[in-house]
């Protein structure tokens, strides 16, 4: 239904508005010059062109407004590129982190987490990695980092065991991969289900792998420092149709249906109006059957219309992060005396959110 708006538009006119907002962005955005000594460095931002800009107007005349065209274009665009079946837009990567552990305490997955069960995450992490596992009355057990990858120590996992683990919840740190080869190994030996925050490690593998494809599910953050951005937004991914299901209901208030953004009458199932349900008569609405405690975290078409087309650009920015992070690292090598650096695996391929440096003891500066 959201395209039907477009066919009876004159497309003439269209072109005149892109045309417009190229213009607009020609003036008010290109070619903005660094001035040494005046200008701000950032240590990361959005990196935008008059495509992002052109793109979300166009999702504005739509006007469907809720997730549609852009967001089903985005979806396959981005599961094309880590090599993820599932992949469900969200509204940020603490909505995506609280979808994901929400998943796995749903009510229809006879494996769920139960109150009270325990998930191994690491000491360094971001906020909203831990507060998904308080927020589900989970019990969080914290392991250290290592110096130089800021990655959890995978050998203390067996120490962190217990008879109420039941899961793994670690953070891919600013984009460094954690060896999950090792991960996946304690995992199955245990019989736990592992989610991978991968917000700062878009483009990251491990033994050619994309991050984020080991476990069960996965996290991305589009805030704007992050690889791509859609001012906010995140997404849940996984190669589990059970669990993608799982999570499309806990983001979409709880319900059942999962009939998506095309909404012919009877549902994309086609069974929208044909279930029976044990005790009621006759037959009931599925598309407003709620059946887990839910949110409403979903993304607008007009963030969707600007991840469309920053994936058009995420090659040449993993790209670029990793020819930048080389260049740092080069530059800092001579002050090792100074700071400890940065380290990876020898099978990683990092896709650098940033370049993380630790000041060593006794040092005459701080
Ligand atoms: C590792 C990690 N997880 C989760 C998040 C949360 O993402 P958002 O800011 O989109 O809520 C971030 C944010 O930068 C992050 O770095």
């Amino acid at each position: 239904m959201y395209y039907v708006s477009r066919c009876i538009v004159n497309d003439d006119l269209k072109k005149e508005i892109f045309a417009k907002v190229t213009e607009y962005y020609q003036q008010a955005h290109a070619n903005k010059k660094f001035v040494a000594g005046e200008s701000r460095v950032q240590y990361a931002g959005r990196v935008y062109d008059e495509r992002e800009m052109v793109n979300m107007v166009d999702a504005v005349l739509d006007f469907w407004l809720t997730a549609g065209r852009f967001s089903e274009e985005f979806e396959k665009k981005l599961g094309a590129f880590i090599g993820a079946r599932e992949v469900i837009p969200v509204n940020s990567g603490s909505s995506a982190n609280l979808v994901a552990v929400s998943t796995l305490c749903a009510q229809q997955l006879k494996q769920r987490l139960n109150a009270g069960d325990e998930v191994i995450t690491s000491a360094v992490a971001f906020p909203t990695t831990v507060a998904p596992i308080i927020q589900n009355q989970l019990v969080p057990v914290f392991v250290d980092a290592e110096m130089g990858t800021y990655n959890v120590d995978v050998n203390q996992l067996e120490v962190a065991l217990s008879p109420k683990t039941r899961a793994l919840f670690l953070t891919h740190t600013l984009g460094n991969p954690i060896p999950m080869d090792r991960v996946m190994e304690f995992a199955k030996a245990h019989n736990l289900f592992v989610i991978e925050d991968t917000c700062d490690a878009l483009g990251s593998k491990y033994k050619g792998q994309a991050v984020g494809t080991f476990g069960h599910l996965a996290t991305l953050s589009f805030y704007p420092a992050h690889h791509i951005t859609m001012g906010e937004g995140g997404v849940v991914y996984t190669n589990s149709r059970r669990l993608a299901k799982i999570a499309r209901t806990i983001r979409d208030w709880g319900r059942d249906c999962w009939c998506g953004y095309d909404n012919p009458m009877n549902g994309k199932c086609g069974i929208r109006f044909e279930r029976t349900l044990e005790g009621v008569e006759g037959f009931h609405d599925h598309r407003y059957y709620y059946t887990e405690i839910g949110y409403n975290l979903k993304i607008t078409d007009v963030q969707a219309a600007m991840g469309v087309a920053q994936m058009e650009k995420l090659p040449n920015f993993v790209a670029q992060r990793k020819k930048n992070f080389a260049r740092l690292y080069a530059g800092l090598k001579q002050f090792e005396k100074f700071l400890i650096l940065p380290t990876w695996l020898p099978d990683a391929d990092v896709s650098w959110f940033a370049c993380p440096l630790t000041l060593r003891d006794g040092i005459p500066f701080d």
